[in-house]
C-alpha cells in the first residue's frame, strides 16, 4: 500500500472528535489552530468553545477590547498569541473588508501565523495542498524516513515538507493533513509507540533499523549566556540620539540609543562614554545609571542599563554608525526592542503616544 493509502486506512479506524473538525469557517479554524499552537487539545478545547461562544465572528473579536480578549485567554499562557490574534482580527475586519485571506501566502502574513498554522488553515478551510509540519508530524515522518536530524534543525522540517508536498497533491488535503496530525499525536508517540501493530511497520525506516526511540534527535541544548547592554540616553532640544541595529544579532533592524556592550556586569565609567562618543571630557556631564532592566530571551539574558548623558549642544556629537537625532514624538513610530520601548514609556519620553 502507498503511504497515503496506509495513512487514510488507519484514519478511518480512528474516531477523534474535535469540535473544530466539522466547520469550514476559516475564522473558527484559525482560532482553533492559534489556541493549539502551544497547548494540548484537552486543555485548549474549552477555550476554543468559549471563544466561539463569546466571539461568534471575526468581527466580534476585532471589536472587543483587548482587555476582554486577554481575560478570556487567561490561563492558556503565551499571551502574545492573544495579542497577535486580536491584531489579525482587526486587520481582516478593517483592512480586508472582513474577508479572511484565502491563499497560503496571504494567511501567512497574518500576525501570529507561521508556516504550520498557515498550512492547517489553507487545507482545512480551502482544501489547498500544503502539508502541516508540526512536532507530531516531524516525529512521525522523520521516523518513517529514518532521518537522524535534531528536532529543531530547520533542514528536518524542510526535508519533511519536500517529502509530503508531492504526496498531498493527490489527496483531499484536509483529510490527509488531519490524518497526518492524528497519527503523529495518537499513534507514533514519543515514547513506546506500538510499532509491532503499526500499519507502517514494513515501510518505516526507523523501525526496520531499530532506531524508533532515538529519532528525531533531541534539540541541541543552547548554552545560556548573559549580555550587558549599556544604553546612552542623549537628549537635547526635544531630540534623542538613536541608531539602528544592523548586525546579524538579536533585534536586527530595530532602533535603540547608542549602546556599549560589556563582557562583565559593571557600571560604565565616564571615560568609557567619552571615548565611545568621541568627545572631550568637559563636554559631558553624566548622571549615574538611571534605570536597569532584564529581558530573558530563548538562550540569552539581556541586562540593560540606561544612563542619562548631558551635553550642551548636539554638534559635539559626530554622527557615526547610522546615528541620528530623532524627535521625541517620532520615537513611537519606529520599531524598538521591547526593553528600550518600556524604558522610554516608563520615563515618559514619548509625549504624544
Ligand atoms: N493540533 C493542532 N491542530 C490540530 C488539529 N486540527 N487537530 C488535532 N490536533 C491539532
Amino acid at each position: 500500500m502507498s503511504f497515503t493509502d496506509t495513512l487514510l486506512h488507519w484514519h478511518r479506524t480512528t474516531d477523534r472528535q474535535l469540535p473544530w473538525k466539522d466547520t469550514l469557517d476559516p475564522y473558527k479554524i484559525w482560532l482553533s489552530e492559534i489556541i493549539l499552537q502551544q497547548t494540548r487539545v484537552e486543555q485548549g478545547t474549552p477555550y476554543y468553545l468559549k471563544f466561539i461562544e463569546v466571539y461568534p465572528t471575526i468581527h466580534d473579536l476585532a471589536n472587543a477590547p483587548l482587555d476582554d480578549v486577554m481575560s478570556h485567554w487567561a490561563g492558556l499562557g503565551y499571551y502574545s498569541r492573544a495579542r497577535n490574534m486580536h491584531k489579525a482580527a482587526k486587520h481582516v475586519t478593517n483592512e480586508l473588508d472582513g474577508n479572511f485571506p484565502d491563499t497560503h501566502q496571504d494567511i501567512l502574513s497574518l500576525s501570529g501565523v507561521g508556516p504550520y498554522t498557515a498550512a492547517a488553515i489553507a487545507s482545512f478551510a480551502y482544501e489547498l495542498p500544503h502539508p502541516v509540519v508540526d512536532g507530531n508530524v516531524i516525529r512521525f515522518i522523520s521516523r518513517y524516513l529514518g532521518l537522524s536530524l535534531r528536532k529543531n534543525d530547520p533542514t528536518l522540517a524542510r526535508e519533511i515538507r519536500s517529502f509530503l508536498t508531492p504526496i498531498i497533491e493527490d489527496t483531499i488535503p484536509s483529510v490527509f493533513n488531519q490524518a497526518l496530525m492524528d497519527f503523529g499525536a495518537l499513534y507514533c508517540k514519543p515514547k513506546k509507540p506500538d510499532c509491532e501493530l503499526c500499519l507502517f511497520k514494513n515501510q518505516c525506516k526507523a523501525f526496520m533499523e531499530r532506531r524508533v526511540e532515538e529519532i528525531p534527535l533531541p534539540k541541541k541544548k543552547l548554552k545560556r549566556r548573559n549580555r550587558y547592554f549599556h544604553y546612552l540616553h542623549l537628549e537635547i532640544n526635544n531630540e534623542i540620539l538613536i541608531t539602528q541595529r544592523k548586525e546579524k544579532d538579536i533585534w536586527q533592524d530595530l532602533h535603540e540609543p547608542p549602546m556599549i556592550e560589556t563582557m562583565q556586569d559593571q557600571e560604565l565609567i565616564k571615560q568609557q562614554i567619552i571615548a565611545y562618543l568621541d568627545i572631550e571630557s568637559n563636554d559631558l556631564e553624566l548622571n549615574a545609571m538611571i534605570d536597569r532592566r532584564k529581558q530573558i530571551l530563548s538562550h540569552q539574558d539581556i541586562y540593560a542599563s540606561f544612563y542619562k548623558v548631558m551635553i550642551n549642544k548636539k554638534e559635539i556629537i559626530t554622527l557615526k554608525n547610522r546615528w541620528k537625532w530623532v524627535k521625541k514624538e517620532e520615537l513611537q513610530n519606529i520599531g524598538k526592542p521591547r526593553i528600550v520601548d518600556l524604558y522610554f514609556k516608563d520615563n515618559s519620553i514619548t509625549l504624544f503616544s
